[in-house]
């Protein structure tokens, strides 16, 4: 497993250039850091933090192939010898498979178990209540700004609107692990 550390040089490396993708990354990975309470463990904390750091590379110019960013960067990460379940996440992140449905890619991205993990969920809040330049924005806010940027029968919004109770549903859940660790 990366550290953190390393985790965010390369995705400064990759992702710089992009002026708000990259004020988008390094904002989900603090969110994702946030939300490490809801987490057990410390492997799995760290595994969350990096798969923030690393869920949006396949929007790197230097990565790009299919056009479905979670399976370039999740195939980028497999051929550098990246943990499987560290790949996966970032295959699957915010609903993924909706996008890449739409795209005609789905084959591609099943070749990675889709985990169902409190990491899974927390990776998904934290980038789906982040918004495009990395500010802090409410699910259904960050939903409409991404309809607002893309249309809403465009690959990406009919895609997002598909993904829509899966991604409230890990919001939910994330939510309530949140407020257990506070009570317990
Ligand atoms: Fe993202």
């Amino acid at each position: 497993m990366p550290s953190v550390v390393d985790a965010e040089e390369l995705a400064r490396e990759l992702l710089e250039p992009l002026a708000n993708r990259w004020a988008h990354v390094q904002a989900v990975a603090a969110r994702a850091d946030g939300l490490t309470p809801a987490i057990a463990g410390e492997d799995d904390r760290q595994l969350l933090v990096v798969a923030a750091w690393w869920h949006d590379l396949g929007y790197s110019p230097a990565l790009r192939d299919t056009g479905a960013h979670q399976i370039d960067g999740a195939r980028y990460l497999a051929v550098e010898g990246y943990p499987d379940r560290l790949v996966a996440l970032v295959a699957h992140h915010s609903a993924a498979t909706c996008e890449a449905e739409e795209r005609g890619h789905l084959a591609d991205l099943e070749v990675w178990p889709r985990e169902e993990s409190a990491v899974a969920d927390a990776l998904w809040m934290a980038d789906m209540t982040t918004g495009p330049r990395g500010e802090e924005l409410a699910y259904d806010q960050r939903l409409s700004e991404i309809l607002s940027r893309y249309e809403p029968d465009s690959i990406v919004g009919r895609s997002m609107l598909r993904a829509e109770p899966a991604i409230r549903a890990a919001i939910d859940r994330t939510r309530q692990r949140m407020q257990d660790a506070y009570t317990i």
